[in-house]
Formats: C-alpha cells, structure tokens, sequence
C-alpha cells in the first residue's frame, strides 16, 4: 500500500509471519528514470517480496523490468486496479481494464523476460458495473502464464467506497485454474472467514484494516486455515510493535522524515483506545520525534490504560470520553 508498505514496514512484518508482501506501488516512469526517492521504496529483496508496479503501455512496463531485473527483484506485481486519476490518466492502473489488449501485450512480455521469477498481478472487478469483465482478463492472466492473482473485488468506479463484492472472487476462482486472492474489506477474523466462505479463495489480501493492526495478519491466515481465532494483542505487546516500528523508520528514514512517516501509522495503532487523542496530541507536538520520547508518553498512556490509573491531566473517567 501506497504510504505504508515501505522497507521498515516490511521489516517488521517478519515477525507476522506473512508469506508474501509487496512493495508500495511503484511508478514505471520514476524506475526508468532511477528516481531515488523511488529506489529507496525498493528495499532489500527478500524472498516472499514482490515489487508492485503501474505501467500503462508494454513498453514503459519493459523500461521499468529492465531496471528491476537489474536490481534482482524476487517477485513481480502489476498494478491494474489502481483508480488514482493521475495513475489512470498515464494510462496505468485500473484504466488498463478497458484496454485487454494492451493487458496481454504487457503480460506475454513481463512473463518472457521474468520467466525466473513469480509473477503475479492486482486488478478489480471492472471499471464500472456496466462492464464488469474480470473473468475475461482473468483469463488473459492465466493464458499468459501469470502465477496467481489478485482481485480487488471493487470496480474502479466504486474506488475504495461501498462493498466489495466477494461473489466476483467466487466467480473468478471458478473460472480460472491459478490461485485467486481475494482482497477487499476483511478487517476482522469474522470477515477474512466470511470472505474465505463466500468466495473458496486460495488466500486473502488485506489493505486498510492492518494500518495499526498487524496482527490481523494472523487473525486471516487462522481464518484461511480453519482455525478458532486468536486473542487480541496484549497491551505490552503492541507496545512493543509499536516502538519497534518506529525504530525501524528511524534506522530506514533517519530522523528528519521519520516523524511525519510514522504518524499515520500511529493514528492507526491507536484508534478506537480510550483517550487516544491525548496521547496522539502529546506526540504530534514534536516535529522530530525521539524514540525515547515515544516510549515515555506511550509507557505511561498504556500503563494507565492496564492499571486504570490516570494520565496528567486526564481523569480516569475522561480516558473513556476522550475515545
Ligand atoms: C492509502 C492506500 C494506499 C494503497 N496503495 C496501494 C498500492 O500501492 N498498491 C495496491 O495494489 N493497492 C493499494 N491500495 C489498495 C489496497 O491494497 C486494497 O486493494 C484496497 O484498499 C481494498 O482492500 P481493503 O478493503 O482490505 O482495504 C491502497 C489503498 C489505500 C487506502
């Protein structure tokens, strides 16, 4: 995910046990011409790692591999169902739905050149509900010899609002032989198995719901593999996680950018506990944040939080109305 799935993130993420992650997407014009802001998105290729990218045209798409290959990539993602107006007007993203032929010309020849490595590709349903056409460029995916694939089960219309519609996953998984993921709107274990229930997909592809809550990873793959779910993440645990990932940004960005990086995932970590805003207020004073600055404000939040004590200035009956 754009904004999140950086290196540090990545990292981290080891220790859930994800068997494959992307990169953030990356735009074929800025790998052509070795952004470096872009090859930092890179990262250390690891194994279970593919390197998601947007290109609207076989040619571009060929530019960006040759660089890739370069830079020996473990694995390879094409991004087709990204709706962002400046990705679609580049001809990229979901805007490639409408043109199947250019689809296939990009696959045949990424498939070709990357024949040593996993391919696989993201889309969505259709550009919008008039035409719906992912059992069509399902099929040209396989046929072109792409190993799995993701559906976002949203048209591009719909962007990421109303719901997604898992009887799509279920179709494709029927139509085609290669593993089909589902992706869209599991942020629970009871929605990663109703998804796995609706649909017989070969696995699950979370966006939104793990900003904050990584452990959700854990709760789909127990949904996937049949078992009871697992209990919620200790309060020293996602202490833990979250100081972590922060000194992970900080090694990655060093401590001009990390600040501003970090806070969105902060927001996440934190939402829905009581008296959250406080804490988030506390910490987005600082401009260039310290470890040991977070670690002391997020300390007393939580050991307030497990002993009900209260913070400066908040009462313990405010935790709950500051939610
Ligand atoms: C902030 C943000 C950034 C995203 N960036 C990417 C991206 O770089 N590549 C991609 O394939 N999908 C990206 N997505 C889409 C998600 O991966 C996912 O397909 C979508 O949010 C639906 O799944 P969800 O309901 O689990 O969030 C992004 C979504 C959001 C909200």
């Amino acid at each position: 995910m754009a904004g999140y799935t950086d290196p540090p993130y990545r990292e981290l993420m080891k220790e859930f046990r994800i068997p494959v992650l992307f990169t953030e997407m990356i735009d074929s014009h800025a790998l052509v011409h070795r952004n470096d802001k872009t090859s930092k998105m890179l990262g250390r290729r690891d194994q279970q790692l593919f390197t998601q990218i947007a290109a609207g045209t076989a040619v571009l798409a060929d530019g960006a591999l040759s660089v890739l290959l370069e830079e020996d990539i473990r694995g390879i993602n094409l991004n087709m169902g990204c709706p962002a107006k400046k990705v679609v007007s580049c001809g990229g993203g979901s805007n490639l739905l409408r043109h199947p032929t250019i689809i296939r010309d990009i696959c045949r020849n990424v498939r070709k050149r990357a024949s040593h490595i996993p391919f696989s590709v993201k889309f969505r349903s259709g550009w919008d509900m008039t035409s719906l056409n992912f059992l069509e460029v399902g099929k040209i995916f396989e046929d072109e010899g792409v190993d799995f694939v993701i559906l976002h089960a949203r048209t591009r219309t719909q962007a990421f609002s109303g719901r997604a519609h898992w009887n799509h996953i279920r179709m494709l998984k029927d139509h085609l032989r290669i593993p089909v993921i589902g992706n869209g709107d599991v942020v629970s274990y009871e929605t990663a198995k109703a998804m796995v229930d609706a649909s017989g997909c070969d696995g699950i592809a979370i966006g939104r719901g793990v900003i904050g809550n990584p452990w959700l990873y854990l709760q789909a793959a127990a949904a996937l593999e049949g078992d009871a779910p697992l209990k919620e993440p200790s309060i020293d645990e996602r202490f833990r996680i979250i100081t972590r990932h922060y000194e992970l940004i900080l090694d990655y960005f060093g401590s001009r950018l990390s600040t501003h990086i970090f806070r969105k995932h902060l927001v996440g970590y934190l939402k829905g506990l009581p008296g959250q805003k406080l804490v988030k207020e506390e910490l987005f004073k600082d401009e260039a944040l310290s470890l040991e600055r977070l670690k002391d404000v997020l300390g007393e939040y939580f050991l307030a939080l497990k002993t009900g004590l209260s913070l400066p200035n908040v009462a313990p009956k405010d935790l709950a109305q500051t939610a």
